[in-house]
Protein backbone atom coordinates (compact mmCIF):
# COMPACT_ATOMS: atom_id res chain seq x y z
CA UNK A 1 0.00 0.00 0.00
CA UNK A 2 1.29 3.17 -1.02
CA UNK A 3 0.94 6.35 1.09
CA UNK A 4 -0.97 8.46 -0.71
CA UNK A 5 -3.51 10.25 0.43
CA UNK A 6 -4.79 13.12 -1.94
CA UNK A 7 -4.10 13.59 -5.85
CA UNK A 8 -5.12 15.88 -8.34
CA UNK A 9 -6.55 14.88 -11.91
CA UNK A 10 -6.06 16.95 -14.43
CA UNK A 11 -6.71 17.42 -18.51
CA UNK A 12 -4.04 19.37 -20.39
CA UNK A 13 -4.21 20.24 -24.33
CA UNK A 14 -6.75 20.22 -27.00
CA UNK A 15 -9.94 18.22 -25.77
CA UNK A 16 -11.67 14.81 -27.17
CA UNK A 17 -14.21 12.59 -26.59
CA UNK A 18 -13.56 10.40 -23.59
CA UNK A 19 -12.07 12.68 -21.45
CA UNK A 20 -14.74 13.15 -18.23
CA UNK A 21 -15.23 8.85 -18.42
CA UNK A 22 -11.44 9.09 -17.97
CA UNK A 23 -11.42 11.47 -14.85
CA UNK A 24 -14.62 9.20 -13.88
CA UNK A 25 -12.37 6.37 -13.83
CA UNK A 26 -10.02 7.18 -11.53
CA UNK A 27 -12.10 9.29 -9.02
CA UNK A 28 -13.97 5.97 -8.36
CA UNK A 29 -10.56 3.81 -8.31
CA UNK A 30 -8.98 6.47 -6.38
CA UNK A 31 -12.01 6.40 -3.72
CA UNK A 32 -11.95 2.89 -3.31
CA UNK A 33 -8.33 3.45 -1.98
CA UNK A 34 -9.44 5.92 0.39
CA UNK A 35 -8.04 8.73 -1.00
CA UNK A 36 -9.33 12.51 -2.26
CA UNK A 37 -9.33 13.20 -5.59
CA UNK A 38 -9.20 16.94 -6.39
CA UNK A 39 -10.23 17.66 -10.16
CA UNK A 40 -7.79 20.35 -10.94
CA UNK A 41 -8.85 23.25 -13.15
CA UNK A 42 -8.02 24.37 -16.87
CA UNK A 43 -4.92 22.00 -17.17
CA UNK A 44 -1.51 22.97 -14.71
CA UNK A 45 -3.17 26.50 -14.27
CA UNK A 46 -4.97 25.65 -11.67
CA UNK A 47 -1.97 24.66 -9.34
CA UNK A 48 0.23 27.22 -10.88
CA UNK A 49 -2.62 30.11 -10.98
CA UNK A 50 -3.71 31.95 -7.22
CA UNK A 51 -6.34 31.46 -6.17
CA UNK A 52 -5.77 27.35 -7.12
CA UNK A 53 -8.89 26.44 -9.29
CA UNK A 54 -10.08 22.57 -8.09
CA UNK A 55 -12.92 20.92 -6.83
CA UNK A 56 -12.65 17.94 -4.77
CA UNK A 57 -14.49 15.28 -7.11
CA UNK A 58 -16.30 12.16 -5.64
CA UNK A 59 -17.99 9.11 -6.76
CA UNK A 60 -21.70 10.48 -6.08
CA UNK A 61 -20.95 14.21 -7.32
CA UNK A 62 -19.00 13.40 -10.00
CA UNK A 63 -18.96 9.72 -11.35
CA UNK A 64 -23.31 8.91 -10.69
CA UNK A 65 -23.54 12.05 -13.16
CA UNK A 66 -24.02 12.69 -16.11
CA UNK A 67 -21.10 13.99 -17.14
CA UNK A 68 -18.58 10.82 -17.77
CA UNK A 69 -21.30 9.63 -21.01
CA UNK A 70 -20.42 13.80 -22.29
CA UNK A 71 -17.19 14.42 -24.48
CA UNK A 72 -16.06 17.93 -23.76
CA UNK A 73 -13.45 18.39 -20.22
CA UNK A 74 -15.58 18.77 -17.05
CA UNK A 75 -12.25 20.02 -15.57
CA UNK A 76 -11.02 22.42 -18.91
CA UNK A 77 -8.06 22.35 -20.59
CA UNK A 78 -5.41 24.32 -21.73
CA UNK A 79 -3.75 24.23 -25.86
CA UNK A 80 -1.92 27.31 -25.70
CA UNK A 81 1.24 25.69 -25.07
CA UNK A 82 3.73 27.02 -23.05
CA UNK A 83 7.10 29.01 -24.15
CA UNK A 84 10.35 27.17 -22.91
CA UNK A 85 11.36 30.37 -21.42
CA UNK A 86 8.56 30.43 -18.73
CA UNK A 87 9.01 26.73 -17.65
CA UNK A 88 11.63 27.48 -15.09
CA UNK A 89 9.29 29.95 -13.76
CA UNK A 90 5.88 28.15 -13.95
CA UNK A 91 7.68 25.04 -12.68
CA UNK A 92 8.63 27.16 -9.64
CA UNK A 93 4.72 28.09 -8.94
CA UNK A 94 3.94 24.45 -9.73
CA UNK A 95 6.36 23.19 -6.99
CA UNK A 96 4.35 25.99 -4.60
CA UNK A 97 0.70 25.08 -5.67
CA UNK A 98 1.43 21.31 -5.01
CA UNK A 99 2.61 21.74 -1.49
CA UNK A 100 -0.43 24.58 -0.65
CA UNK A 101 -3.01 21.78 -2.53
CA UNK A 102 -1.35 18.78 -0.14
CA UNK A 103 -1.63 16.56 -3.55
CA UNK A 104 1.03 13.63 -3.44
CA UNK A 105 0.45 12.50 -7.15
CA UNK A 106 -0.98 13.89 -10.02
CA UNK A 107 -2.52 12.00 -13.18
CA UNK A 108 -2.18 13.99 -16.25
CA UNK A 109 -4.51 13.39 -19.18
CA UNK A 110 -3.19 14.53 -22.02
CA UNK A 111 -1.02 14.24 -25.29
CA UNK A 112 2.67 14.05 -25.99
CA UNK A 113 3.06 17.59 -25.45
CA UNK A 114 1.64 17.93 -22.36
CA UNK A 115 3.56 14.63 -21.14
CA UNK A 116 6.62 16.25 -21.95
CA UNK A 117 5.80 20.00 -20.07
CA UNK A 118 3.93 18.57 -16.62
CA UNK A 119 6.89 15.78 -16.38
CA UNK A 120 9.20 18.61 -16.27
CA UNK A 121 7.27 20.73 -13.83
CA UNK A 122 7.14 17.85 -11.82
CA UNK A 123 10.95 17.49 -11.35
CA UNK A 124 10.77 20.79 -8.91
CA UNK A 125 8.24 18.80 -6.79
CA UNK A 126 8.13 15.38 -4.72
CA UNK A 127 4.46 14.56 -6.64
CA UNK A 128 4.32 11.57 -8.41
CA UNK A 129 2.82 11.92 -11.47
CA UNK A 130 1.57 9.01 -13.98
CA UNK A 131 0.06 10.28 -17.60
CA UNK A 132 -3.22 8.91 -19.17
CA UNK A 133 -2.45 9.70 -23.38
CA UNK A 134 -5.29 11.04 -25.17
CA UNK A 135 -5.52 13.09 -28.40
CA UNK A 136 -7.80 12.60 -31.73
CA UNK A 137 -4.24 12.50 -33.61
CA UNK A 138 -3.62 9.72 -32.14
CA UNK A 139 0.25 10.60 -32.22
CA UNK A 140 1.36 10.48 -28.58
CA UNK A 141 4.50 7.88 -28.46
CA UNK A 142 4.35 4.44 -27.54
CA UNK A 143 0.41 3.90 -27.22
CA UNK A 144 -1.30 2.07 -30.04
CA UNK A 145 -4.28 3.99 -29.19
CA UNK A 146 -5.11 6.79 -27.22
CA UNK A 147 -8.40 8.43 -25.94
CA UNK A 148 -10.53 10.49 -28.04
CA UNK A 149 -9.25 8.97 -30.87
CA UNK A 150 -11.72 6.66 -32.21
CA UNK A 151 -15.04 8.79 -31.54
CA UNK A 152 -12.93 11.63 -34.27
CA UNK A 153 -12.94 7.97 -36.87
CA UNK A 154 -15.87 6.98 -36.09
CA UNK A 155 -17.12 11.00 -36.77
CA UNK A 156 -15.05 11.32 -39.94
CA UNK A 157 -15.82 8.06 -40.93
CA UNK A 158 -19.34 9.16 -40.80
CA UNK A 159 -18.95 12.68 -42.52
CA UNK A 160 -17.75 10.95 -45.62
CA UNK A 161 -20.40 8.38 -46.02
CA UNK A 162 -22.50 11.88 -45.51
CA UNK A 163 -20.67 13.75 -48.29
CA UNK A 164 -20.86 10.62 -50.67
CA UNK A 165 -24.10 10.25 -50.87
CA UNK A 166 -24.25 13.93 -51.91
CA UNK A 167 -21.51 13.88 -54.01
CA UNK A 168 -23.30 11.46 -56.69
CA UNK A 169 -26.83 13.71 -56.28
CA UNK A 170 -24.17 16.30 -58.26
CA UNK A 171 -21.04 14.82 -59.96
CA UNK A 172 -18.55 15.88 -57.87
CA UNK A 173 -15.78 15.41 -56.05
CA UNK A 174 -15.29 16.19 -52.29
CA UNK A 175 -12.88 17.23 -50.64
CA UNK A 176 -12.76 16.36 -46.56
CA UNK A 177 -10.06 18.05 -44.50
CA UNK A 178 -9.38 16.39 -41.13
CA UNK A 179 -7.36 17.60 -38.12
CA UNK A 180 -3.60 16.00 -37.62
CA UNK A 181 -1.09 18.63 -37.34
CA UNK A 182 1.58 16.60 -37.64
CA UNK A 183 0.04 12.81 -38.00
CA UNK A 184 -2.28 11.32 -40.62
CA UNK A 185 -3.65 8.81 -38.37
CA UNK A 186 -6.80 10.42 -38.26
CA UNK A 187 -7.07 11.09 -42.37
CA UNK A 188 -5.93 7.13 -42.73
CA UNK A 189 -7.91 5.54 -40.50
CA UNK A 190 -11.20 7.40 -41.56
CA UNK A 191 -10.52 7.30 -45.38
CA UNK A 192 -10.09 3.38 -44.96
CA UNK A 193 -12.82 3.08 -43.27
CA UNK A 194 -15.14 4.92 -45.68
CA UNK A 195 -13.82 4.35 -48.57
CA UNK A 196 -12.36 7.18 -49.82
CA UNK A 197 -10.72 7.45 -53.15
CA UNK A 198 -7.47 9.65 -52.29
CA UNK A 199 -5.90 10.22 -48.93
CA UNK A 200 -3.20 12.44 -48.56
CA UNK A 201 -1.27 12.88 -45.33
CA UNK A 202 1.78 14.63 -44.09
CA UNK A 203 4.32 11.79 -43.90
CA UNK A 204 4.02 10.96 -47.53
CA UNK A 205 4.69 13.61 -50.37
CA UNK A 206 2.26 13.57 -53.43
CA UNK A 207 1.55 15.28 -56.73
CA UNK A 208 -1.42 17.08 -58.04
CA UNK A 209 -0.87 14.84 -61.39
CA UNK A 210 -1.44 12.08 -59.16
CA UNK A 211 -4.72 13.24 -57.66
CA UNK A 212 -6.15 13.87 -61.02
CA UNK A 213 -5.01 10.55 -62.41
CA UNK A 214 -6.85 8.84 -60.00
CA UNK A 215 -10.10 11.10 -60.72
CA UNK A 216 -9.72 10.44 -64.55
CA UNK A 217 -9.41 6.45 -64.00
CA UNK A 218 -12.80 7.01 -61.32
CA UNK A 219 -14.65 8.69 -64.31
CA UNK A 220 -13.20 5.94 -66.85
CA UNK A 221 -15.26 3.05 -64.79
CA UNK A 222 -18.09 5.13 -65.24
CA UNK A 223 -18.80 7.02 -61.61
CA UNK A 224 -19.31 10.05 -61.81
CA UNK A 225 -18.14 11.17 -57.90
CA UNK A 226 -14.97 10.88 -55.19
CA UNK A 227 -14.33 11.65 -51.86
CA UNK A 228 -11.38 12.73 -51.38
CA UNK A 229 -9.36 12.96 -47.59
CA UNK A 230 -6.89 15.55 -46.31
CA UNK A 231 -5.10 16.02 -43.08
CA UNK A 232 -4.40 19.75 -42.20
CA UNK A 233 -1.19 19.10 -41.26
CA UNK A 234 -0.37 18.51 -45.53
CA UNK A 235 1.91 20.68 -47.38
CA UNK A 236 1.54 22.09 -50.99
CA UNK A 237 3.46 20.14 -53.41
CA UNK A 238 6.24 22.03 -53.12
CA UNK A 239 6.38 22.05 -49.21
CA UNK A 240 4.17 25.39 -47.89
CA UNK A 241 2.35 24.85 -45.19
CA UNK A 242 -0.93 26.76 -45.02
CA UNK A 243 -1.61 28.11 -42.01
CA UNK A 244 -4.65 30.20 -40.81
CA UNK A 245 -2.80 32.15 -37.88
CA UNK A 246 -0.33 31.29 -35.10
CA UNK A 247 -1.02 30.77 -31.47
CA UNK A 248 -0.08 32.87 -28.46
CA UNK A 249 3.04 31.23 -27.72
CA UNK A 250 3.79 31.27 -31.67
CA UNK A 251 2.74 27.41 -32.55
CA UNK A 252 1.09 26.88 -36.29
CA UNK A 253 -2.46 26.67 -36.60
CA UNK A 254 -3.60 24.85 -39.29
CA UNK A 255 -6.30 25.32 -41.63
CA UNK A 256 -6.90 25.80 -45.36
CA UNK A 257 -4.92 23.12 -47.32
CA UNK A 258 -8.00 21.43 -48.61
CA UNK A 259 -9.51 24.62 -50.63
CA UNK A 260 -5.73 25.29 -51.51
CA UNK A 261 -6.32 21.58 -53.23
CA UNK A 262 -9.86 22.34 -54.51
CA UNK A 263 -8.38 25.58 -56.83
CA UNK A 264 -5.47 23.80 -57.63
CA UNK A 265 -7.16 20.73 -59.44
CA UNK A 266 -10.36 22.41 -60.32
CA UNK A 267 -7.84 24.93 -62.70
CA UNK A 268 -6.99 21.49 -64.53
CA UNK A 269 -9.36 19.18 -64.56
CA UNK A 270 -13.13 20.03 -64.55
CA UNK A 271 -14.58 16.67 -65.30
CA UNK A 272 -16.28 16.82 -61.75
CA UNK A 273 -17.58 20.09 -59.65
CA UNK A 274 -15.42 19.87 -56.30
CA UNK A 275 -16.32 21.23 -53.07
CA UNK A 276 -14.60 21.39 -49.39
CA UNK A 277 -15.78 20.30 -46.59
CA UNK A 278 -13.68 21.28 -43.44
CA UNK A 279 -14.55 18.53 -39.92
CA UNK A 280 -12.64 21.33 -37.64
CA UNK A 281 -13.55 21.13 -34.06
CA UNK A 282 -16.43 19.07 -34.75
CA UNK A 283 -14.10 16.46 -34.44
CA UNK A 284 -12.92 16.59 -31.07
CA UNK A 285 -16.65 15.67 -29.67
CA UNK A 286 -19.66 13.81 -30.15
CA UNK A 287 -20.93 10.96 -27.96
CA UNK A 288 -17.64 8.72 -27.38
CA UNK A 289 -17.67 5.85 -28.43
CA UNK A 290 -17.24 2.10 -26.48
CA UNK A 291 -13.55 1.82 -28.01
CA UNK A 292 -12.65 5.43 -26.00
CA UNK A 293 -15.29 4.59 -23.04
CA UNK A 294 -12.75 1.24 -22.94
CA UNK A 295 -9.54 2.68 -22.92
CA UNK A 296 -10.79 5.58 -20.26
CA UNK A 297 -12.01 2.91 -18.00
CA UNK A 298 -8.84 0.74 -18.25
CA UNK A 299 -6.19 3.85 -18.44
CA UNK A 300 -7.80 5.37 -15.10
CA UNK A 301 -7.85 2.36 -13.11
CA UNK A 302 -4.48 1.16 -14.46
CA UNK A 303 -3.16 4.41 -13.84
CA UNK A 304 -4.65 4.09 -9.93
CA UNK A 305 -3.51 1.02 -9.50
CA UNK A 306 0.44 1.81 -10.51
CA UNK A 307 0.07 5.15 -8.05
CA UNK A 308 -0.81 2.11 -5.45
CA UNK A 309 2.50 0.52 -6.28
CA UNK A 310 4.86 3.17 -5.75
CA UNK A 311 5.45 4.07 -9.31
CA UNK A 312 5.88 7.07 -10.51
CA UNK A 313 7.12 9.17 -13.93
CA UNK A 314 5.10 6.94 -15.93
CA UNK A 315 2.77 6.40 -19.10
CA UNK A 316 -0.11 3.87 -19.09
CA UNK A 317 -0.25 2.16 -22.66
CA UNK A 318 -2.74 0.72 -25.06
CA UNK A 319 -0.33 -2.23 -27.03
CA UNK A 320 -0.70 -5.76 -28.26
CA UNK A 321 -4.75 -5.54 -26.91
CA UNK A 322 -3.88 -4.63 -23.63
CA UNK A 323 -3.20 -2.02 -20.83
CA UNK A 324 0.61 -1.93 -20.12
CA UNK A 325 2.86 0.60 -18.69
CA UNK A 326 5.89 2.78 -20.19
CA UNK A 327 8.42 5.41 -18.51
CA UNK A 328 7.87 9.15 -19.24
CA UNK A 329 11.40 9.87 -20.07
CA UNK A 330 10.94 7.35 -22.77
CA UNK A 331 7.89 8.99 -24.02
CA UNK A 332 9.38 11.88 -24.59
CA UNK A 333 12.42 10.37 -26.00
CA UNK A 334 10.60 8.76 -28.53
CA UNK A 335 8.69 11.95 -29.77
CA UNK A 336 5.56 12.01 -31.86
CA UNK A 337 4.78 9.00 -33.16
CA UNK A 338 3.76 9.57 -37.43
CA UNK A 339 2.19 7.29 -39.57
CA UNK A 340 4.39 4.48 -40.62
CA UNK A 341 4.57 4.70 -44.57
CA UNK A 342 5.71 1.37 -44.61
CA UNK A 343 2.75 -0.09 -42.27
CA UNK A 344 -0.05 -2.30 -43.24
CA UNK A 345 -2.63 0.70 -43.21
CA UNK A 346 -0.58 2.23 -46.00
CA UNK A 347 -0.33 -0.66 -47.86
CA UNK A 348 -4.08 -1.86 -47.49
CA UNK A 349 -4.58 1.62 -48.72
CA UNK A 350 -2.75 1.37 -51.88
CA UNK A 351 -4.47 -2.71 -52.24
CA UNK A 352 -7.40 -1.04 -52.22
CA UNK A 353 -6.62 1.29 -54.85
CA UNK A 354 -6.32 4.53 -53.02
CA UNK A 355 -4.37 7.46 -54.32
CA UNK A 356 -2.21 7.96 -51.10
CA UNK A 357 0.55 10.11 -52.75
CA UNK A 358 3.52 8.94 -54.52
CA UNK A 359 4.96 5.62 -52.65
O1 LIG B 1 -4.03 18.25 -30.88
C1 LIG B 1 -5.19 17.93 -31.52
C2 LIG B 1 -5.62 18.98 -32.45
O2 LIG B 1 -6.94 18.65 -32.60
C3 LIG B 1 -4.87 19.10 -33.78
O3 LIG B 1 -5.20 18.11 -34.68
C4 LIG B 1 -5.25 20.49 -34.24
O4 LIG B 1 -4.29 21.03 -35.12
C5 LIG B 1 -5.27 21.22 -32.96
O5 LIG B 1 -5.62 20.31 -31.93
C6 LIG B 1 -6.20 22.41 -32.95
O6 LIG B 1 -6.21 22.95 -31.69
P1 LIG B 1 -6.90 24.27 -31.21
O7 LIG B 1 -7.65 24.85 -32.37
O8 LIG B 1 -7.77 23.86 -30.10
O9 LIG B 1 -5.79 25.13 -30.75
Amino acid sequence: MSKIKRIGVLTSGGDCAGLNATISAVVEAATKKGWEVYGIKDGTEGITEKPHSYEVLTISNFSDSPWPRLSGSYLGSLNKGLRIESLEEVSKRFAIGVKELGLDAIIVIGGDGSMNIVSNMCKGSLVKIIGIPKTIDNDTPITEFSVGFQTAVQYCTTAIDSLELTARSHNRAMIVEVMGRDAGHLALHSALAGNADVCLIPEIPYNLDGIINKLKEIKRRGRNHAVIVVSEGLKTENGTPITSNKNMVGETIYGGIGQYLCDEISKRYNEFQFRVTTLGHLQRSGVPVAFDRLLASLFGANAVELLDKGEDNKMVIWKNGEVSYVSLPEVVKTGTTLVNVKGKYVSAAKELGMYIGEI
